[in-house]
């Protein structure tokens, strides 16, 4: 076989499975875990609130970098089926599959405050850092306002 051949097989079968095993998540699980996630993000922006406050933005960076990984695994975590129920726990409002591109969209707005945040924090430029910290908080309640119940 081409050697640049079996390298893409082997890339894709990679890929396939992981999908597949990420797919496969159950629902409950996948219920279990987005929750526990949102309130890590809760705890992670209080802790950020207080670093920016007393100006320790290099600190910040890592809890920035949380926003933007958890951003990319949220869409795998609401699989269909896992609405809010009488018995299941959650909060999540069935409008997330009703209109699945709006709730992309929030997601990818939260994805890019939360890279614009951290590069603000980078820059270590408080005006900026402040602007960007509240136009990024502010994806968390627009999605909430809209997804949530
Ligand atoms: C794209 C939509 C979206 C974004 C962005 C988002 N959330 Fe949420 N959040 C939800 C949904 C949906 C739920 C309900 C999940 C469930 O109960 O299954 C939720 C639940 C929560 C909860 C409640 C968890 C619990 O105890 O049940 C907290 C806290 C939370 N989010 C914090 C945040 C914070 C902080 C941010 C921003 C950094 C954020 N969320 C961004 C959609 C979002």
């Amino acid at each position: 076989m081409n050697k640049v051949f079996g390298i893409l097989l082997v890339g894709l079968t990679a890929v396939l499975f992981n999908s597949h095993s990420i797919a496969s998540i159950s629902v409950e699980k996948a219920i279990q875990k987005r929750i526990e996630m949102f309130k890590s993000s809760k705890a992670n922006i209080k802790k950020l609130k207080r670093l920016i406050r007393s100006g320790n933005t290099s600190e910040a960076v890592p809890l920035a970098d949380f926003h933007v990984a958890w951003s990319k695994e949220m869409p795998m975590l609401f699989p269909l089926g896992s609405e809010a129920s009488t018995s299941n726990g959650s909060d999540a409002s069935s409008d997330i599959w009703d209109n699945p591109i709006d709730f992309k969209n929030a997601i990818k707005q939260y994805k890019l405050k939360s890279k614009e945040l951290r590069k603000s924090l980078i820059s270590a430029d408080s005006v900026s850092i402040n602007e960007t910290f509240q136009s990024f908080t502010g994806t968390c309640k627009g999605c909430h306002k809209q997804f949530r119940n």
